[in-house]
């Protein structure tokens, strides 16, 4: 497989939606309002004219479940963020990772 060149850096924030049966007992990002929190991403950064730059894209379990809210990864940084699942949490680390974009 051949490396696919941007014409710029891009950025990707990558959140888990990965949603386990209830019955399972074990917490999900996905049943904490993952998708909500990925849809508010992906409208601030177009909003912010940061599409493209910095993508928003869903995930499967990133393997650091936590009992509430969800885990957004952010690449190539590699760093990885546990954040309330509100417009408001969205909006604060988006702002953290995009300054001086
Ligand atoms: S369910 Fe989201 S990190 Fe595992």
């Amino acid at each position: 497989m051949k490396p696919v060149k941007r014409p710029y850096e891009v950025r990707q924030l990558v959140v888990c939606t990965n949603a386990r049966d209830p019955a399972t007992g074990k917490a999900s990002c996905g049943m904490n309002g993952a998708e909500a929190m990925l849809g508010q991403l992906k409208k601030t950064l177009k909003e912010r004219g940061l599409k493209g730059r910095v993508i928003a894209t869903k995930s499967g379990c990133l393997d650091v479940c936590p009992d509430r809210g969800c885990i957004v990864g952010f690449h190539p940084e590699g760093e990885f963020f546990h954040e309330e699942c509100t417009p408001e949490a969205g909006e604060r680390l988006l702002a953290r990772l995009t300054e001086g974009l």
